[in-house]
């Protein structure tokens, strides 16, 4: 079974480098998922209040009989409930439908900078670690300058911020600025939803190395230092994806891919979503 090397934060806890998206995945499917996951030797679940799968990856974690303790599990706030009290609120909901009494790490899922609503919220994130329901709480889609009025205006250096990242989408501004300021890098959609996979670049390096597509790109994010979580409801794609600490890319390769990036996203723009 893959060892998957940790990610240690910036408050003293460690992520598995590579954990399981379950994005899209209806929550009575995501059991079976999340079980698949759990058996290939994935530790992290990476779960949302949004993606209505809450539940479901609880019944999964309850099931596979883990200790706590060896499971690392994120969760996220909606926009909707951006605000203090809110926040809250939204905070104790998720974790009565995942069925735990901690989180490993519970983000802002959207800055939404329209709403103006997002410092609020981290003071109430800040009050969910201190109590020790979140061991970590980070953010998500954060830009350079939501990240700046964070660092100005509370106490708590977020430890993570989950970002759409992929080799169309290197995001090279964001890692040096979570670099400087201990951020660690979470890359989502780090297969861009599948879009890159039939590249011929990408197909060619691959081939050099007698690995999928899929598992080059999460090697890619690896030896970058990104925490990475690739999503699929395939078992053996599951396998695969976490079949990549076991061979490694030339920086010959890397600089290859380097010419995949194009700006290009699958997802929304932060600075303006705001659903
Ligand atoms: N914070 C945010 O705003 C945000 C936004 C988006 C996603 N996320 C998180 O990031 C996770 C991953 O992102 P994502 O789900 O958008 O996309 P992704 O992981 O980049 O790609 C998933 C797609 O690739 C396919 N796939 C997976 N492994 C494959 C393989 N080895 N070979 C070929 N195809 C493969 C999957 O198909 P099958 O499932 O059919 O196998 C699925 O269609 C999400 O599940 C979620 O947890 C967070």
């Amino acid at each position: 079974m893959a060892q998957v090397p940790g990610i240690r934060l910036n408050d003293g806890h460690t992520i598995p480098q590579l954990g399981f998206g379950v994005w899209q995945v209806p929550d009575d499917e995501v059991v079976t998922a999340v079980g698949t996951a759990l058996a290939a030797g994935y530790r992290s679940i990476d779960t949302a209040a949004i993606y209505g799968n809450e539940r479901g990856a609880g019944i999964a974690i309850a099931e596979s009989g883990l200790p706590r303790e060896q499971l690392y599990v994120t969760t996220k706030l909606w926009n909707h409930d951006q605000g203090h009290d809110s926040a809250l609120r939204a905070f104790d909901a998720s974790l009565e439908r995942l069925g735990l009494e901690y989180v490993d790490l519970y983000l802002i899922h959207w800055p939404v900078p329209a709403r103006d609503a997002y410092v609020d919220t981290w003071r109430a994130f800040e009050k969910i670690r201190a109590d020790g329901r979140a061991r970590s709480i980070g953010v998500s889609n954060f830009h350079v300058p939501h990240l700046r009025r964070l660092l100005a205006e509370t106490d708590v250096v977020p430890a993570v911020n989950q970002i759409e990242l992929h080799p169309n989408l290197p995001q090279a501004e964001l890692r040096a600025f979570h670099t400087e300021h201990g951020i660690a890098t979470e890359a989502w959609s780090p297969l861009a939803q599948g879009e890159l996979l039939g590249d011929a670049t990408l197909a060619a390096v691959a081939e050099k190395h007698g690995r999928s597509p899929a598992q080059v790109l999460l090697r890619w994010h690896v030896q970058l230092g990104n925490v990475v979580i690739p999503k699929s409801v395939t078992p053996a794609r599951i396998q695969a994806n976490i079949d990549v600490f076991d061979f490694e890319l030339s920086a010959e390769d890397v600089a290859v891919l380097a010419a995949l990036e194009n700006g290009k996203r699958v997802g929304p723009d932060p600075d303006i979503f705001n659903p």
